[in-house]
Formats: structure tokens, C-alpha cells, sequence
């Protein structure tokens, strides 16, 4: 079985690569998975708080698609902060932003998910979307992650998966072995990225294992909800 140690490139560098391809990134994430990557973020929102004025922390925010889908038309959000060591990503995600006139509300600042520059107990929830995968040490994340969050706080984590259902299984492994590395090297000009990307989906301790590190974390009433049979899953927990 392939480990970490088989990546292309460590993920120590990971944000390099998304420094790298910037540019291309929303139009290859809208590409490859044919739009659904916005309607999963999207399902992201019907998981958070009940409670009005909400606080809520983006990790490995990219170009803040996830900020958007949460606080666009959604009030309850008061104010969102997105964190990325990619600064390419989040001049990106600045201009998005702006360009939505959210930018009373949704801020972004450079800051690694392994140390975050927040104090104990600050956010009502916090998320990462297709971020975790990429981070060095995933439970120093997670313990960060539960640091931040207030008691009670939610945290959600949207991630790639592997679907059970063997055909979908198949097709999946095939897809993400010659269709993802090559049309990105297409778009991006960088095979490397998308041969990435393939690779840490398959590594991922996705499901079950992720359920059971949560819970190792510190985390209470986890629950995996499964998008399009499992190709992505939300994990949704508490502190
Ligand atoms: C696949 S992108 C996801 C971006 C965004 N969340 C989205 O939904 O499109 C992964 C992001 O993780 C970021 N990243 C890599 N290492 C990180 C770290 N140590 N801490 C925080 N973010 C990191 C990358 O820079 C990149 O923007």
C-alpha cells in the first residue's frame, strides 16, 4: 500500500505547488469534478450552528470558495477568517471576495493549520475543505482545530473519499489515475500537482479511520455524512 513517503513531493511543499498553479485552480476544481465541488461546499452550510452571530474559522482556505458558500445570503455568519500559507491563493480568494462585497465579514491571512494564530475557545465552527489531506501532521491540525473551537463548536471537514460500491470504486481509481493527472497537466501545465492530488486521495485514512482519529482528537458526537456515494465525505464533529 502507498504511503506518504510515495507522494511526488512532500507535503511540506504542498502549498507551493498551489502557489504554483493558483491561476488555474477554481477552473480545474469546476473542470474535474464537473461542478460538484461548489454543491459540496455548499452542503458544508447546513452543518453549522443554529446560533446567531457566528464566528467561524477556514483552514487551508485556498481562494475562500468555502467562505463564500458559507457566508453569502447567510447572516448568521458575523465574521469568517481563512488561513492558507499559499499567498497566490489568498490574493486570489481576496479578490472574490471583494468582487462579493463580503469583505466587511470574511477576511483571510497567511498562517499554517499546524499553528494557528488564534487564542483558545474564538470560533463557534471551523472547516477545511480538501485541505486536511494536505497537511504534514494531520492530528497536530486536528488538536489546533479543537484548540480554536469554542465548547460545544462544530467542526467540519469536507475531504475526498473512496466510494464502497465496487464499480463506482473502479471507475473512481480510473478516473483519478489517467483523467485527473492528465487534464490538469493540460490546464496547468503541471503534472506533478494532479499526480498529487491522485496520490493523496488514495493514502488518506478516509472514512472509519478518520472517524476514529477525530475521536482520539478529543472530538464527541463525530459523523461521516457520504456525497456521491462516498467520493467525498463530510465529517462532522464536536468539541
Ligand atoms: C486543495 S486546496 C483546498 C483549498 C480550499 N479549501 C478549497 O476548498 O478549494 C488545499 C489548500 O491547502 C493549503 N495548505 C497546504 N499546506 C497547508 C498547511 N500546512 N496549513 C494550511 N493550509 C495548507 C494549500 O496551500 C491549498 O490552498
Amino acid at each position: 500500500m502507498k504511503t506518504d513517503k510515495d507522494l511526488v513531493f512532500p507535503k511540506s511543499d504542498s502549498w507551493k505547488m498551489f502557489n504554483a498553479i493558483a491561476g488555474r485552480y477554481d477552473f480545474l476544481n469546476r473542470l474535474l469534478s464537473l461542478g460538484q465541488d461548489l454543491r459540496w461546499r455548499r452542503a458544508l452550510k447546513k452543518f453549522l450552528p443554529d446560533s446567531n452571530k457566528q464566528t467561524i474559522l477556514d483552514l487551508a482556505t485556498g481562494t475562500a470558495d468555502v467562505l463564500i458558500a458559507l457566508a453569502r445570503d447567510n447572516p448568521r455568519i458575523h465574521k469568517g477568517y481563512g488561513i492558507d500559507p499559499a499567498v497566490k491563493m489568498l490574493s486570489l480568494g481576496r479578490k472574490k471576495i471583494a468582487s462579493r462585497h463580503l469583505e466587511g465579514r470574511l477576511s483571510l491571512q497567511e498562517a499554517d493549520a499546524q499553528a494557528l494564530p488564534f487564542s483558545d475557545g474564538t470560533f463557534d465552527a471551523v472547516t477545511i475543505a480538501f485541505g486536511i489531506r494536505n497537511i504534514p501532521d494531520l492530528r497536530l491540525a486536528l488538536l489546533e482545530m479543537y484548540r480554536v473551537a469554542k465548547k460545544g463548536g462544530r467542526v467540519l471537514i469536507l475531504e475526498f473519499s473512496k466510494p464502497e460500491n465496487p464499480f463506482l470504486k473502479a471507475g473512481h481509481w480510473l478516473y483519478l489515475q489517467t483523467v485527473v493527472p492528465l487534464v490538469g497537466f493540460l490546464f496547468s501545465g503541471n503534472f506533478k500537482a494532479y499526480t498529487y492530488l491522485n496520490q493523496t486521495i488514495q493514502t488518506f485514512p478516509y472514512g472509519d479511520r478518520f472517524c476514529k482519529i477525530l475521536k482520539q482528537m478529543g472530538f464527541v458526537n463525530i459523523k461521516p455524512y457520504f456525497l456521491m456515494g462516498g467520493v467525498a465525505t463530510i465529517y462532522v464533529a464536536q468539541k
